[in-house]
């Protein structure tokens, strides 16, 4: 059965480009993604870990720890490391799992048959410091996914895991989030001093509430 939301993430001991790593020890407290990519010396797959390490600091600000796999075993990962810095101009320092056996492949459900046997798809979750699992995705071989929206569902899961709001349809941070149908309007004007805009009774906006 695959992974759902709300589930817990599990743990896996793997041996990654930067070492030994214990999942859960490498995300600490903070948020993580971990993603999955069919394979290594490809050029689909080489734009999105370049696009990945390119976005270190925003991974960083945001506390997320981020974490690549694929079923190819470590040589090759160091091998097409460097290529990935020569053509990206960027340097990959993340951990990319050798993940030979397809153990956390498995654990995952990153490998889906009717798509290939052998190589794990465009599989990706964003977990939450209580390691459970807040979005998972699931792209293509022929598709590179969108890293910058990968962040921008971080801000939303981050915001909202800490207000009473929701962000609407293409949200992005520092714009008008949505008041939860849970909170009355007469609550939300009290909880939310920067106003609350009425359009109907179920679509109220308040101001981003965590930025001055
Ligand atoms: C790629 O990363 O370019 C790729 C990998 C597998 C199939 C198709 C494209």
């Amino acid at each position: 059965m695959s992974l759902r939301l709300g589930d817990i993430a599990p743990n896996f001991k793997v041996m990654t480009t930067e070492g030994e790593i214990d999942f859960y020890e490498y995300l600490g407290d903070g948020w993580g993604v971990l993603f999955s990519h069919p394979a290594d010396y490809t050029p689909v797959c080489t734009t999105e870990l370049g696009k990945t390490a390119l976005l270190k600091m925003e991974f960083g600000i945001r506390n997320v720890k981020v974490l690549a796999l694929s079923v190819d075993p470590l040589d090759k990962h160091m091998g097409w490391r460097n290529d990935i810095n020569e053509t990206q101009h960027c340097t990959v320092d993340f951990p990319i799992i050798a993940d030979v056996d397809k153990v956390v492949a498995n654990l995952y459900g990153m490998i889906h048959p009717n798509a290939s046997e052998t190589f794990t798809v465009r599989s990706l979750f964003i977990i939450g410091p209580d390691k459970k699992i807040k979005l998972t995705l699931t792209y293509p071989a022929s598709t590179g996914r969108n890293f910058v929206e990968v962040l921008r569902v971080i801000d939303s899961l981050q915001l909202t895991a800490v207000y009473s709001v929701a962000t609407p349809a293409d949200w992005k941070h520092g714009e008008d989030v949505i008041v939860v149908p849970a909170v009355s309007t007469e609550d939300a004007m009290k909880k939310f001093d920067k106003g609350v805009k009425v359009i109907k009774p179920y679509l109220r906006y308040t101001p981003q509430p965590n930025i001055d």
